[in-house]
């Protein structure tokens, strides 16, 4: 196969944001597509870096760090934490997981900018920019929203529309609106340095358009070329933003570079931090023209990951160029888009700790269903019905009947003398079949495909098993029980082989029960001699049962209530009114008081009659707090009472002033009192 052309590999996955916890949607999407492909490179014993890490820069962060009203550096070191943690714990062999905060990232990507701008790649501009005069700020990529101009979304970003994945820029929005005040923009002028990708048309043409019609995925193929029969224009490779890199040019202070301009270098910075730490020669992996450079990502990232970064790595001159781009499209969740802001996900680690011990159930679910050619569908439901039906029921049940067989019959001890090979012509065959199109799959990247192929290795051995019949056989002819069961740990072997890139854990497992090497390559011959003592049988998988399911349906549906109302709530927020003047103000006389009587009024649903000690007499109110408060139990409360407004009368009861009361979004009222017992009837509030 045409592998072999390739000394090396470079595979990247799409380095996530640091601005939050990210989901088993981008699980699926990328990473475990990317942990596959590098596991079955390291099973052919090929030379691989797999690099990943947090995208730390960009106006998703800076929004973040508003959100929790802390500073983008406290979000940063959150959120890498978080997700370096849960793809560890998830099996995702990352060779490095770094951070684009590093020096040597920022180092690189400086270098790399001061590169193309010494070769003048860039075109230098002036124009006019939306700006906030208020947070005194141009207003670029996630500063902005708006209205999508493809699909009418009004919370669509300056640099992409998440409803429809559009990619925009801030003048293609209708009535844009500052994401940190609210208020309309108005334009200014500022100086950027623009990414002349209409420059490369034809150079793109050729290399994507004539040279990967065959190779790339469809979806990806299809993206790019029409993005590039579309016409591309320059883009801003600067922005005028505090959080980010420093552009290394004159007349660039106060602009650091383009999130997306900084963020794939990172994948050159992990590599040259992995290369440090391991005494390797990065420039091998990135330069030589025998490597084979991978980019595995989401469907949001092809531009980026097609276009503009092969544009910038070609101007550069001395890097290699991806030779795929695998992007999966996306996976839904029970009906609906996933989305962590809208509260319909899974995040990995709320996964995580529900499931601490089915990683490799989460990881063979993934796979089964991996949005590789259309979007595709999570649903608990189906997680739990390929668990049970498959895992357990195929691979379980095998892998266990013959292990204790094994025991029970012959103790677990391997009989003979010599390599005991496994003597069944037609299943010899099959299996090297199932290894044909595993391995022609992985080539492929199709990764449904070449797990179906693998577990179809444990499918092959239940029914030779059950065909067999070894229980019956061992009470005339034990020599023939012991035969099948012999055959049976072969096909284990190599079953586990096959299935240890897709369900690590579980092959550990397996490796252990045989008391055979853990991480047995493709290549590697699987050796059972005479007198081999196996291990103990160990459960591989559990049932998953209809309450665990029901539960975490009920659980993703109360997620998302709960994030609805917080979300009514807050925007149900009146505005703010007119400023009024200092003198306006001290024109109202509030004094605390306390209630000394209270009464419902006679044929109201909502008054109160009150009768209130405000320090300078004692006087009558009525009160709209009937539906909140009853009227004996508010007896001696403190309150804050406006004084000097003109007395009415209502429902012939003479009112002198007005009790301040806190009206949430529903209409709830709630007493502002003072929150300490020393202060008097008649303390001015002001
Ligand atoms: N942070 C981006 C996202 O989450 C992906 C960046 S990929 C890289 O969509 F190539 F820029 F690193
Ligand atoms: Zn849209």
């Amino acid at each position: 196969m045409g592998q072999d052309k390739f000394k090396r590999y470079t595979i990247t996955a799409a380095l996530p944001y640091a601005n939050g916890p990210k989901h088993i949607g981008h699980l699926a999407g990328a990473y475990i597509p990317a942990d596959l492909y590098v596991r079955y490179l390291r099973l052919k014993k090929r030379d691989v870096v797999f690099v990943c890490g947090s995208d730390e820069h960009g106006t998703a962060i800076a929004n973040q760090a508003m959100k929790e009203q802390t500073t983008p550096r406290a979000i940063i070191d959150k959120y890498h934490e978080l997700n370096k943690h849960s793809f560890e714990k998830l099996g995702i062999s990352f060779d490095i997981y770094h951070r684009t905060s590093e020096p040597i990232h920022h180092e690189t990507a400086q270098d790399f900018f001061r590169n193309l701008n010494e070769k003048g790649i860039f075109k230098v501009e002036t124009s006019e920019q939306y700006y906030d005069e208020e947070a005194k700020q141009f207003l670029a990529d996630r500063y902005i929203i708006g209205t999508c101009p493809s699909c009418g979304n009004d919370g669509a970003y300056g640099d992409q529309c998440e409803k429809c994945g559009t990619s925009l820029s801030p003048e293609e929005l209708i009535n844009p609106k500052s994401t940190l005040t609210g208020n309309k923009p108005v334009r200014k002028e500022t100086k950027h340095w623009y990414l002349p990708l209409d420059k490369y048309e034809g150079w793109l043409k050729e290399w994507i358009l004539e040279g990967h019609k065959h190779d790339w995925r469809t979806n990806v193929y299809g993206q790019c070329k029409s993005w590039i029969d579309g016409g591309l224009h320059p883009r801003a490779v600067t922005r005028d933003l505090d959080w980010g890199i420093k552009v290394p040019a004159e007349g660039a202070d106060g602009k650091v570079l383009y999130v997306w301009f900084d963020a794939p270098i990172g994948y050159i910075s992990a590599t040259r931090q992995w290369a440090l730490d391991h005494n390797k020669d990065w420039e091998l992996y990135w330069k030589d023209k025998e490597t084979k450079l991978v980019h595995f990502i989401g469907k949001d990232n092809i531009v980026f990951h097609c276009i503009v970064f092969p544009v910038m790595l070609h101007t550069q001159g001395e890097f290699i160029l991806p030779e795929n781009v695998p992007a999966n499209e996306f996976m839904n969740l029970e009906g609906d888009k996933m989305s962590t802001s809208r509260g319909w996900s899974i995040e990995m680690h709320e996964y995580l700790e529900d499931f601490p011990h089915k990683i490799d159930e989460l990881r063979y679910y993934l796979t089964a269903i991996a949005p590789e050619t259309s979007d595709s569908e999570f649903t608990w439901k189906d997680y739990q019905a390929r668990v049970n039906n498959e895992l357990v029921a195929i691979l379980g049940n095998f892998v266990n009947r013959v292990m204790i067989l094994m025991h029970k019959y012959f103790d677990g001890i391997v009989a003979g003398s010599g390599k005991i090979d496994l003597s069944d012509k037609a299943i010899n065959e099959a299996i090297g079949n199932c290894y044909d199109e595993v391995e022609q799959a992985f080539e492929s990247y199709k990764f449904r495909q070449a797990q179906t192929a693998a577990m179809e290795i444990a499918r092959l051995g239940n029914r030779y098993l059950t065909e067999h019949e070894p229980w019956k056989a061992y009470k005339e002819n034990p020599e023939a029980a012991r035969e099948v069961l012999h055959n049976c740990l072969h096909i284990i072997a190599h079953a586990a082989t096959c299935l240890q890139a897709f369900l690590p854990n579980t092959a550990e497992k397996i490796f252990a029960m045989l008391n055979l090497k853990n991480n047995l390559s493709f290549d590697d011959e699987i050796v059972f001699e005479g007198g081999h003592q196996l291990n103990t049988a160990a459960l591989l998988f559990e049932k998953i049962e209809d309450e665990v399911i029901e539960r975490q349906i009920q659980k993703l549906i109360a997620k998302k209530a709960s994030l609805e109302q917080v979300k009514e709530e807050a925007s149900a927020v009146a505005p703010a009114k007119e400023n009024i003047s200092f003198e306006q103000f001290s024109g109202l006389d509030i004094r605390t008081g306390t209630i000394l009587e209270a009464e419902k009024v006679a044929k109201t649903k909502k008054l109160l009659k009150l009768k209130i000690d405000t320090g300078i007499d004692v006087r009558t109110v009525v009160s709209g707090i009937a539906e909140f408060y009853e009227a004996e139990k508010i007896i001696g409360q403190q309150v804050s009472i406006l004084v000097n407004l003109e007395p009415r009368e209502i429902k012939g009861i003479l009112s002198q002033g007005m009790i301040l009361m806190a009206e949430n979004s529903s209409g709830k009222l709630s007493f502002v009192a003072p929150t300490e017992s020393d202060i008097n009837n008649g303390s001015v509030i002001r």
